[in-house]
C-alpha cells in the first residue's frame, strides 16, 4: 500500500505475499451456479450485475474487479445509464476530440456504476460489410481505427475504468464464430488487422485486450502465441493483462503457456485445472506470476488499491449533459450522402410525411448483443421532426407496412421522409446487403409519388440502393442513440450543417464487395480465406477499379469547400531518418465557398511505388476543420514511418524502401485533387 513505489515493485512484493490459490483466483471470474446452461456459452450473470466478476481477496487486500460491456453505454441491463450512439456513428463524425469524449462520458457511466474494468471500445477492421457488429467498430480502415481507439480508450481511461480492446485478433465475421478460422498472411495481419490494436497499446495505453472467439491460422486466439506473445508482448511491448473472451477459452496447459492471463467469465479451465496443471509441472510457477503480475501491474497503475469504486450498479449515472452529448454524437455522426434539388435543409411550416417502422413505432437506436443498453428514452424521429417543425407544418407518419397506403400519404405531405433500418447484431451476420423486409418497395412506392423523397438510414453498415437515383436526399444516421429524432431534426432542417463522413465503402451491388465469394465469407468447411489479402474496404475496390456507390470518407454538406496550395515542408528523406521517428508535413489551404459555416474533413492518402505491392493509396493521416462562410484555414498534416512502411513477412519486419511516394489529398477515396512526391532514398 506504499503508494511512492512503482507499480511493478508494489505487484511484485504482492505476490510474494501470495499462495498459489490467492494467485489461481486473480485468473478467472466468477459466475453463479446455473442448473441448465443451453450450451457452452450460456452463463449465468456474476451476483451483482457485472458480466464479469472477479471476487476480492479480503485476507490480502485485493479489490474485486468489476467488467461491465458498453460501446454505446453501460450495458448488460444497466438501469439509469445513458445511450450513446453506436461507435460508428461517433465515428463517423472523424474527430479523434469527439471519440475522446464519447470515451470520457462511457467512462464517467461505467465508473459511476462500480465498474473498474470497461469492455470497450471493439476495435476490429471492418472487413465483411454483412458483419453483424460493424456497428460496434469504426471502420475499415486500420489507422483510421486506430486512431479513434487511441482517443476512445485515453477517455475512458481518464475516468477511472480500464478500458478493453477487443477483440482480438481477426473477430470478422459472426458466422460460425465460436469456431471459424481466420486464414490471413502474416503480412495482411500486420498491415491491416494489428494496426488498430498497436495503435490501442502504444498511444492508448490500453489496461486489457480481449482475446477473441475465432482462430487466426488454424489457433483459437486465446491460445495463440503468436498473437499473444510474438506480437503482443514482444513486438508491441504490452503491459497490461488478456482476457478471454466468454467461452473463447479452449485449453489450460495451451492457454496459460502461451499467453492468455485469465478466463472470463468461469473457472471451467483456469480453476481447478489450472492449479493441477501447476502441481503436475505443465504450467510453471513463474508462468502463473507473470499472469498475476499483469493484472496486479495494471491494477496499481490504474489506483484500484488506493481509491474507493466510483458507485455501485444501482447507481444513477445519468445527466442532462450525458443526454445532451449523445445528441451531439448523433448530430456528428449522422452523414448527408445525397441532396439533390435543394431538397434540404427543411423549411419550417410545410407537410412532412415521416414513414416506416423505424421512423415511429420502433425507432431503431441501438445495435443488438452484448453491447445492448437500456435507454431510459428514445425520441422518435417523427417525435423529432414534429417538434422541430413547429406549429405551422403538419406531420403525419405512416408505419409503412402497406407501401400503397404510406405512397397515399406521402403524395399528400410536401417532403416525404422515409426511415428504414436493419436489425444489426452480435451473433449473425446479415445474410446481404439488402435493405430488409418491404423497405425496398417502400421507398421506390413513396419515391413515385413524391419527388422530394428522403431516405433516412439507420442501419449499422452499409446497405444496397437500388433506388439511390430515384430519391432526391439519402442521409446515413446509423443507430442515433437515445436522441435520435432530435439529432436527426436538427440536421434535416440545418440547425447543425451535417459534416460527417464515411468510414467504410457503400457497395453499388452484391456482387461488387471485396469479399463476395464463398470462400471469403462465411468460409467454408469453418475455414475464411483472407485472400484479398491488403485489399479490404476501399483498397479493393481502388485496386480492381469499381466504382462504390459511396466511397471511403464521402459525405456532403450544406456549405462548400475548395482544398488548394498543397505545400510540403520537405521532400526527400532517408529511410533511416523515417524509421527513426521523422515525420514529413504538409500544409492545405480549404476555403468554405458556400453560404453556411460548416466542417470539412481533409484526407490524406499515401501511393506506394509499384514495386512495394500494395493497394492504390492507403489513408495516412486526415483533419477536421471548421470555417466559417467565406473563411479560409490552413491544415497541417503530418504522416510518419508507419505510412510508408510495408511489413516483409520473410524477416518479420517492417521496412521502408526506396522511391516514389505519391501524397494525394482531397475530401475522399474517390476524390483526391491535390498531388505532390516524396522520395524516400536508402
Ligand atoms: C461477448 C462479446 O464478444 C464481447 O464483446 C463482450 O465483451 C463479452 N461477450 C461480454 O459480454
Amino acid at each position: 500500500m506504499n503508494r511512492s513505489l512503482s507499480a511493478k515493485k508494489r505487484a511484485n512484493l504482492l505476490i510474494a505475499a501470495m499462495t498459489l490459490d490467492d494467485k489461481i483466483a486473480m485468473l478467472h471470474g466468477v459466475t453463479a451456479p446455473k442448473k441448465k446452461p443451453a450450451n457452452a456459452y450460456d452463463f449465468a450473470p456474476p451476483p451483482v450485475g457485472y458480466v464479469g466478476y472477479v471476487p476480492p481477496n479480503l485476507r490480502l487486500g485485493i479489490p474485486a474487479l468489476t467488467l461491465a460491456d458498453g460501446r454505446a453505454g453501460v450495458g448488460n441491463k444497466a438501469k439509469d445509464v445513458t445511450l450513446l450512439p453506436a461507435p460508428i456513428a461517433a465515428a463517423s463524425s472523424w474527430d479523434p476530440a469527439l471519440l475522446h469524449e464519447f470515451g470520457r462520458v462511457l467512462g464517467e457511466e461505467e465508473w459511476g456504476k462500480g465498474t473498474n474494468v470497461a469492455l470497450s471500445p471493439s476495435i476490429d477492421v471492418v472487413r465483411v460489410p454483412e458483419w453483424g457488429r460493424t456497428f460496434e467498430s469504426y471502420g475499415e480502415d486500420p489507422y483510421f481505427n486506430g486512431v479513434m481507439a487511441a482517443a476512445e480508450i485515453q477517455g475512458i481511461q481518464s475516468q477511472g475504468p480500464i478500458a478493453n480492446a477487443n477483440m482480438y485478433l481477426t473477430m470478422n465475421q459472426e458466422s460460425d464464430r465460436f469456431h471459424e478460422d481466420s486464414v490471413v498472411d502474416e503480412r495482411t495481419l500486420q498491415e491491416i488487422y494489428l494496426p488498430p490494436f498497436a495503435a490501442a497499446v502504444r498511444d492508448g495505453r490500453v489496461g486489457t485486450l480481449m482475446c477473441a472467439y475465432v482462430k487466426t491460422n488454424g489457433v483459437y486466439s486465446c491460445e495463440n502465441a503468436q498473437i499473444l506473445e510474438d506480437f503482443l508482448r514482444k513486438e508491441l511491448g504490452f503491459q497490461g493483462w488478456v482476457m478471454s473472451d466468454w467461452g473463447a477459452t479452449h485449453s489450460t496447459i495451451d492457454a496459460a503457456n502461451n499467453g492468455l492471463d485469465q478466463q472470463m467469465p468461469d473457472d471451467s479451465y483456469f480453476g481447478a485445472a489450472l492449479k493441477a496443471a501447476v502441481l503436475a509441472n505443465r504450467v510453471s510457477q513463474a508462468k502463473i506470476d507473470e499472469h498475476v503480475r499483469h493484472i496486479l501491474v495494471t491494477m496499481f497503475r490504474f489506483g484500484l488499491f488506493d481509491k474507493a469504486p466510483g458507485g455501485n450498479w444501482m447507481s444513477n449515472v445519468r445527466s442532462p449533459q450525458h443526454d445532451e452529448f449523445s445528441r451531439h454524437v448523433a448530430e456528428q455522426g449522422t452523414i448527408l450522402l445525397k441532396n439533390a434539388g435543394g431538397l434540404l435543409p427543411l423549411q419550417q411550416g410545410t407537410s412532412i410525411a415521416v414513414i416506416g417502422e423505424a421512423g415511429k413505432n420502433q425507432p431503431k437506436a441501438e445495435g443488438g448483443g452484448s453491447s445492448g443498453v437500456v435507454p431510459p428514452y428514445v425520441v422518435s424521429p417523427w417525435e423529432g421532426i414534429g417538434k422541430r417543425a413547429g406549429s405551422g407544418g403538419a406531420v403525419s407518419y405512416d408505419d409503412g407496412g402497406d407501401p400503397a397506403r404510406a405512397a397515399q400519404a406521402a403524395s399528400n405531405a410536401h417532403t416525404a421522409i422515409v426511415v428504414v433500418h436493419t436489425d444489426e447484431t452480435e451473433g449473425s451476420d446479415r445474410p446481404n446487403l439488402q435493405l430488409p423486409g418491404n423497405q425496398d418497395q417502400l421507398i421506390e412506392a413513396v419515391a413515385k409519388v413524391n419527388r422530394r423523397t428522403l431516405v433516412v438510414l439507420d442501419t449499422g453498415g452499409p446497405v444496397l440502393m437500388p433506388w439511390a437515383d430515384r430519391v432526391a436526399g439519402i442521409v446515413e444516421a446509423w443507430y442515433p442513440g437515445q436522441e435520435d429524432g432530435n439529432a436527426l431534426a436538427a440536421v434535416l432542417f440545418g440547425d447543425v450543417n451535417p459534416s460527417a463522413r464515411l468510414p467504410l465503402t457503400f457497395p453499388r451491388t452484391a456482387a461488387a464487395i471485396p469479399t463476395s465469394r464463398k470462400v471469403q465469407w462465411p468460409g467454408v468447411s469453418g475455414h475464411s480465406m483472407y485472400s484479398e489479402r491488403l485489399n479490404v474496404g476501399y483498397r479493393w475496390y481502388d485496386a480492381t477499379g469499381t466504382k462504390p456507390l459511396f466511397p471511403f470518407g464521402f459525405g456532403l454538406s450544406y456549405t462548400k469547400f475548395q482544398l488548394s496550395h498543397l505545400s510540403i515542408k520537405r521532400d526527400r528523406f532517408s529511410a533511416e531518418e523515417l524509421s527513426n521517428g521523422a515525420t514529413a508535413s504538409m500544409t492545405i489551404s480549404v476555403t468554405n465557398t458556400g453560404a453556411r459555416d460548416g466542417a470539412e474533413v481533409v484526407q490524406l492518402y499515401v501511393a506506394h511505388p509499384a514495386v512495394n505491392g500494395e493497394p492504390p493509396h492507403q489513408l495516412g493521416s486526415f483533419g477536421k476543420v471548421w470555417l466559417r462562410r467565406g473563411e479560409t484555414k490552413p491544415v497541417n498534416l503530418s504522416v510518419d514511418g508507419r505510412a510508408f512502411s510495408i511489413y516483409d513477412p520473410a524477416g518479420h519486419q517492417w521496412t521502408i524502401e526506396p522511391g516514389a511516394y505519391g501524397i494525394l489529398v482531397g475530401t475522399s477515396s474517390r476524390d483526391l485533387p491535390l498531388k505532390a512526391t516524396i522520395t524516400i532514398q536508402k
